[in-house]
């Protein structure tokens, strides 16, 4: 009897109505989920760059303010910058832990999570600023002027102590990563790096041919792989001993390498791969 009542409701409330109703609910979980920090989230359908729900967009930005804090020694004033920082989702947590002498630089090709972030984080937290670079990339930018392997990033030698990627080696290709570590070397002082990546080695390949990944990379026996022979940077894994060639050739000395669950494994800090590097200039 209830539930005819409801089916029958749901049929003939007007839809207005019930787009009013479901926003109350999404305001009430985000104030429940954020706090004083709900108005900085973005909306689920604008969350273009991974999560489904604010739960799992709360999540992450809580996982990587632990992995930022304990696993790679963040202080609370330091000068970071995030190459991809998306619509905020590892940013917001960070607002919370910097302290006003800090600052935080989120550079990113996409406009509407650079306009999101400058709109909804800077004004309320000055040190937080973003900046969108009309760099290509298939996925995110693709009518982007510049080309990702001529980029020069927009800040002097040494500007950083802390730069961090999530999830943008894993859709750029060999040589504009190549270009991109050249730039982070340049612009990191005497200071770390964390960069997540679909590493390939033996235990990921095996398998990635087992068919236990859950990124379906095609001839993971190359020197890197992608999901998508149409359009590469849909998803992009590397082998290793390229990766930690390419550190080793900069004179970045990787300092601990944390195997992500992407391909199945057991045993793992997060879901792609963390390479924790410094640089002691
Ligand atoms: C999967 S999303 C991750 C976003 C954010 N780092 C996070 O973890 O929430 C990848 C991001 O990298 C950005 N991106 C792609 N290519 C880039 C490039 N060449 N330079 C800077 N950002 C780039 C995309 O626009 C997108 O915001």
């Amino acid at each position: 009897m209830m539930a005819i009542a409801v089916n029958l409701l749901r049929r003939y409330t007007p839809v207005r109505l019930r787009r009013a109703v479901g926003e109350v609910r999404t305001a009430r979980k985000k104030a429940r989920l954020f706090g004083a920090l709900a108005p900085l989230v973005p909306a689920v359908n604008d969350m273009f760059d991974g999560p489904g729900s604010l739960e799992e967009f709360k999540a992450n930005g809580d996982e990587f303010l632990r992995i930022y804090r304990d696993r790679c020694g963040l202080r609370a004033d330091e000068r970071m910058l995030d190459v991809g920082s998306g619509i905020g989702r590892k940013t917001i947590p960070l607002t919370q832990y910097l302290s006003p002498a800090a600052s935080y630089e989120g550079i990113d090709v996409n406009a509407k999570g650079i306009d999101w972030c400058a709109k909804a984080i800077t004004p309320r937290f000055p040190n937080f600023r973003f900046q969108q670079i009309d760099v290509r990339n298939a996925l995110y930018n693709p009518l982007g002027t510049c080309a990702p392997s001529e980029y020069r990033f927009p800040f002097a030698d040494g500007s950083f102590t802390f730069i961090t990627l999530g999830s943008v080696f894993t859709h750029m290709m060999p040589a504009e990563v190549e270009h991109y570590l050249s730039e982070i070397n340049r612009v990191l002082g005497a200071g770390r790096c964390l960069i997540s990546y679909f590493l390939l080695n033996d235990e990921s390949r095996r398998l990635i041919n087992g068919g236990k990944s859950t990124v379906d990379f095609a001839r993971p026996d190359q020197q890197w792989a992608t999901t998508s022979p149409e359009r590469p940077e849909d998803a992009i894994a590397f082998d290793e001993d390229y990766v930690t060639g390419l550190y080793r050739r900069l004179g970045l000395k990787i300092v601990r390498i944390d195997y992500g669950s992407w391909c199945g494994r057991a045993n793992y800090l997060s879901y792609q791969d963390l390479i924790f590097a410094e640089r002691i200039s």
